[in-house]
């Protein structure tokens, strides 16, 4: 039985957290065992934020050792670089076509931008570049390319996902045949989100994030930080409603997340010792990961190599497609 396929664009940011750990690439990377899963990393999409190439090259590094070191393994699935596909950018001009501008007015990240200018009393368009505008269309691009049966996403991708199936649709059904696969969001759901060193939700706007691949002692003073109430060593503790509590359920098994409880309620634990238990079972977990992301950030030429076999296998599946679309629109 053929397998579905997956799609997922990464899109080169700083430093991972926790919270992208939790929320977003261990459940992708999970999609491999059932999926022709397919990953990218979307550095065009960078383009219209950064135009500086040092960072731009690091930043991509930077992604594509931690996808690596959380275990995506590039044997097992596709994993290469959208600047490396250049039929994405030859479906994009396609789907221009296809697309209305009103249509784009509506995307969410423009509109935020253009209330924010005018919140400002600037220029509406001020440090609106064509790229920005025109978002949704690369990446329905990105997805339409590769017949995507599902995109696993964030709630914050899912108005894009929208318009990618609107698009897809529209040149459909002017052709009266199913040329583009119309995909499936896959939204990731609220109970994912991890909680933060504050309480709020882990967030790099919040700056209340711990960052994956924090050495040992960092991490452990990172952990000190995390906002508890009050109570006496002596006092009885509610694990529930403990930032501390909440963040230890993610690394521990039942088990051991049912020995802490009883501690909690038991009296007699101070919360330095909770976090401490806390700082062990997270250092354990992220250890080998950090281990291997350490490795593979100072081997810059293997990480090439991946992306560089992946982006060719990437391109032989996107050049039939784009020989298929073209011919049935007449070129
Ligand atoms: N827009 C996505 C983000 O900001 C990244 C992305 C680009 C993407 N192209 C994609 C995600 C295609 C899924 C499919 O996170």
């Amino acid at each position: 039985m053929n397998k579905g396929i997956s799609l997922t664009g990464i899109k080169p940011t700083g430093t991972p957290h926790i919270g992208n750990y939790f929320g977003a690439i261990k459940p992708a990377i999970k999609l491999t065992k059932d999926y022709d899963a397919r990953y990218f990393i979307a550095d065009y999409h960078a383009l219209n934020s950064t135009k500086d190439p040092k960072k731009i090259k690091k930043m991509t590094y930077e992604v594509a050792a931690t996808w690596l070191a959380c275990g995506l393994e590039p044997d097992k699935a596709l994993v290469y670089k959208q600047s490396q596909v250049a039929e994405t950018f030859e479906l994009s001009t396609i789907l221009l076509a296809f697309t209305a501008k009103g249509l784009m007015n509506r995307a969410h990240a423009y509109k935020a931008l253009v209330q924010k200018n005018s919140d400002l009393k600037r220029d509406i368009d001020d440090g609106v570049n064509m790229g920005l505008f025109t978002y949704p269309v690369l990446m329905a691009a990105d997805i339409l390319l590769f017949d995507s049966d599902v995109v696993p996403v964030g709630k914050d991708q899912a108005q894009h996902l929208e318009m990618t199936i609107d698009i897809a649709q529209s040149l459909n059904h002017i052709y009266n045949k199913d040329i583009l696969t119309i995909p499936k969001p896959l939204i990731r759901k609220k109970t994912q989100n991890v909680t933060g060193l504050d309480g709020r939700k882990m967030s790099k706007s919040y700056n209340n994030t711990i960052p994956l691949f924090l050495p040992p002692k960092k991490l452990r003073k990172l952990i000190m930080k995390i906002v508890t109430n009050s109570q006496s060593i002596e006092e009885v503790k509610s694990p529930d409603d403990c930032n501390v509590f909440k963040l230890y359920k993610l690394f521990a098994s039942e088990q051991q997340q049912e020995k802490l409880r009883e501690k909690y309620l038991a009296g007699g634990m101070g919360w330095g010792h909770a976090k401490q238990e806390l700082f062990e079972i997270m250092n354990e977990t992220v250890e080998p990961m950090r281990e291997k992301y350490n490795i593979l950030i100072e081997n810059k030429k293997y990480i090439d190599d991946i992306l560089e076999t992946g982006s060719n296998k990437a391109r032989e599946i996107a050049a039939k497609k784009m020989e298929y679309i073209k011919k049935n629109l007449g070129f």
